[in-house]
This record gives C-alpha cells, sequence and structure tokens, in this order.
C-alpha cells in the first residue's frame, strides 16, 4: 500500500467488526452519489447481517494500527436460487472512507478478497456499480474487471432513475 496506507492491514472481519463497518457504510450511503444501497444499517443490524452470512461468504476489512477500520470488502455468493449453476460465482462490495482513498487500500482489499474467493472455490466475480460512479469503474478495471453491459434506469434513488453496469473479472 502507498503512502500512510502502508500502515494498515487487511484482515477478515468478524460480527464485533459491525460498529466500524456501519460507520464507513453509513457514511458513503447518506453521501448518496456512489452507492446502490439507500437504507443505512445500523450497528445492530449490521452485526445480525455478519453473524448470518452464508458458506462461501466473507468480508475483509482495511484496519490501522489502532484496529479502525477504514474500508471493507465483502464476498458473498451471487446467486442464492436453488440449483449449483452460479456456484462459482461471486458477487463483491468495496466501501473506503472518503478520506483514505486513492491509497491502495481499495486494491490490498481486492488481493485479499480475490485470494479467498479462490479459495473458497470461486472461479468469478460478477457486480454491478452506478453507470454514474465512474471511482467505482476505474478501480474495478484497474482490478481487470470488464464491462459485460449497462441496464437503462435501473435504479430509482432519491427519486432518479439510473443506469446500472454490469462487470466481471475471471479469478
Ligand atoms: C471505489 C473505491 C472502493 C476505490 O477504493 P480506493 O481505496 O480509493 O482504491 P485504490 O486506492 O486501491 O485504487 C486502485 C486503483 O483503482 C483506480 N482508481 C481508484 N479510484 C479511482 C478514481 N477515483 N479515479 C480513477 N481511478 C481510480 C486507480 O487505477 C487506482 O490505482 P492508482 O491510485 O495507482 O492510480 C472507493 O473510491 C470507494 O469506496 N468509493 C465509494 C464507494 C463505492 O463507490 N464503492 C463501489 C460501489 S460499486
Amino acid at each position: 500500500m502507498k503512502g500512510k496506507a502502508a500502515e494498515l492491514r487487511v484482515r477478515r472481519a468478524s460480527a464485533d467488526d459491525a460498529a466500524g463497518i456501519a460507520a464507513v457504510l453509513d457514511r458513503i450511503i447518506k453521501g448518496g452519489r456512489h452507492s446502490l444501497l439507500d437504507t443505512p444499517f445500523s450497528e445492530a443490524e449490521e452485526r445480525v447481517f455478519i453473524a448470518s452470512l452464508p458458506a462461501r461468504a466473507f468480508i475483509h476489512v482495511a484496519v490501522t494500527p489502532a484496529d479502525e477500520i477504514v474500508g471493507f470488502q465483502t464476498v458473498e455468493p451471487w446467486s442464492s436460487f436453488v440449483t449449483r449453476a452460479f456456484d462459482h460465482v461471486a458477487t463483491m462490495g468495496t466501501y473506503v472512507a472518503e478520506e483514505s482513498r486513492r491509497r491502495g487500500v481499495g486494491a490490498a482489499l481486492a488481493a485479499a478478497s480475490f485470494a479467498g474467493a479462490r479459495a473458497a472455490g470461486y472461479e468469478k466475480i460478477f457486480t454491478d456499480l452506478r453507470a454514474d460512479n465512474l471511482d467505482s469503474l476505474c478501480y474495478h478495471l484497474s482490478l481487470g474487471f470488464s464491462v459485460v453491459g449497462s441496464a437503462r434506469r435501473h435504479a430509482r434513488l432519491c427519486g432518479r432513475d439510473i443506469d446500472v453496469v454490469f462487470i466481471e473479472a475471471f479469478l
């Protein structure tokens, strides 16, 4: 990691990280510019979410030496349909606190998550992003994702219809 981020480390999250994860996510959701999520999670809700993650799902957090969470990345099975057809496909969400961006936090999270995803038997990651989120598009392209396509007026956020871009990366 570059600069100050060199002091950060990436580790697997547990339910005890709920407060730190919710704090990062809350600011991004309330910022209203980047995420497809529209409803903030309380610490209690985040704790339940982490505790009830399915098998083969995990979260990595990037933490300071004082164990303060500055970013996190979720990896989950892409589909929970009643079929094994998508067992090799994961989906991923990445959230880095504004003051910690462009320091390699997202890249470090992805290095850990890609390795974890391979170890869990996934072969590709498929995810989506707002078409107006160029930060996220650039980040994912830098990780080797390619654009699969886009869906028009797919997300309705704060009364605005937004196109959604679908991307994939083979591990
Ligand atoms: C997208 C996001 C996760 C990137 O995290 P980050 O820690 O800033 O990413 P990194 O510093 O590891 O960047 C890695 C590479 O991605 C690309 N990149 C990341 N952010 C970029 C930006 N804003 N503009 C252009 N390229 C960018 C660059 O190639 C960068 O390498 P470089 O800094 O050596 O040029 C972060 O901006 C974020 O959390 N945004 C808000 C939430 C969000 O949009 N999440 C994704 C939802 S789909």
